[in-house]
């Protein structure tokens, strides 16, 4: 009999303990994260690259805790127009609209313009122009391939 009740209790008690997890999962994948591991497999078939690790939150609270960009400099909408968001807004994500997968190749003969154009059309190149771009013209943050991807652990 005793050994009844106490069964009860514990099953009550894993029960709560389930849901109260199962909020706070909810939670937590509602939010955006503080840092991504970029790890995108819908646009890259396998990563030959270490994961690029990007601080999401830093790149856009104010200095001096973090680097002050503006949403708008990443997040634009569907005519490449700068978004003003608010911390919790939804936004699209780059493969929505950048929406080649894998490395582009340059075709022969092609004009820089137009190359420049089409490496657009890629989630590689809108990512790398997006990124390495204001890294060079601010004259601050990671150009070098090695310092966005980190060698990988060799197996
Ligand atoms: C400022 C950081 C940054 C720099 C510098 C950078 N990359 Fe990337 N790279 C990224 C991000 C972010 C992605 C997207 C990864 C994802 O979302 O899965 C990416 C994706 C890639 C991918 C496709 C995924 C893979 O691992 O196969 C390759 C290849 C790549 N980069 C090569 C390079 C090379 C080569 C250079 C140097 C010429 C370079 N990157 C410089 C940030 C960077
Ligand atoms: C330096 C560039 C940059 C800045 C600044 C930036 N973001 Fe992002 N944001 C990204 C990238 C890259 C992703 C990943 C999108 C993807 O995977 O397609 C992302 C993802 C997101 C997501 C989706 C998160 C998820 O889990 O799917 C939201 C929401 C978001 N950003 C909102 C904002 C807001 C609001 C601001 C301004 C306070 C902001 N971002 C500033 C580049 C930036
Ligand atoms: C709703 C569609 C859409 C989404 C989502 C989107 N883009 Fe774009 N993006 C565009 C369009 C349209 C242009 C303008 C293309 C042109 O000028 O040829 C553009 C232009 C760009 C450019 C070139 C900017 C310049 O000044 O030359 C970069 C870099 C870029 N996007 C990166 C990103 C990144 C990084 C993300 C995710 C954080 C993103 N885009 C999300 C549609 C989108
Ligand atoms: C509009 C400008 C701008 C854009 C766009 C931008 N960054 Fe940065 N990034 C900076 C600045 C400024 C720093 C700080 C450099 C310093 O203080 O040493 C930085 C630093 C970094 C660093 C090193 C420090 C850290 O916080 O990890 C990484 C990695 C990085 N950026 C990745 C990215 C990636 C990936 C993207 C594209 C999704 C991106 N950045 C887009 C401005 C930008």
């Amino acid at each position: 009999m005793k050994n009844k009740r106490i069964f009860l209790l514990l099953a009550i008690v894993g029960v709560a303990m389930f849901l109260f997890g199962a909020s706070i999962n909810a939670a937590e994948s509602d939010a955006v994260k503080d840092v991504f591991e970029m790890n995108n497999t819908d646009a890259f078939a396998k990563h030959k690259k270490g994961l690029c690790t990007f601080s999401h939150k830093k790149h856009s609270i104010a200095a001096p805790d973090g680097y002050g960009v503006a949403c708008g400099e990443c997040h634009h909408d569907k005519d490449g127009k700068p978004l003003e968001l608010k911390e919790d807004d939804a936004v699209q994500g780059c493969l929505e609209c950048h929406d080649k997968t894998e490395k582009p190749k340059k075709p022969k003969g092609m004009a820089k313009a137009d190359w420049k154009k089409m490496k657009l059309e890629y989630y590689y190149g809108a990512m790398h122009a997006n990124c390495v771009d204001c890294h060079k013209s601010g004259g601050a943050g990671p150009v070098k391939c090695s310092e966005c991807h980190p060698k990988k652990a060799k197996k």
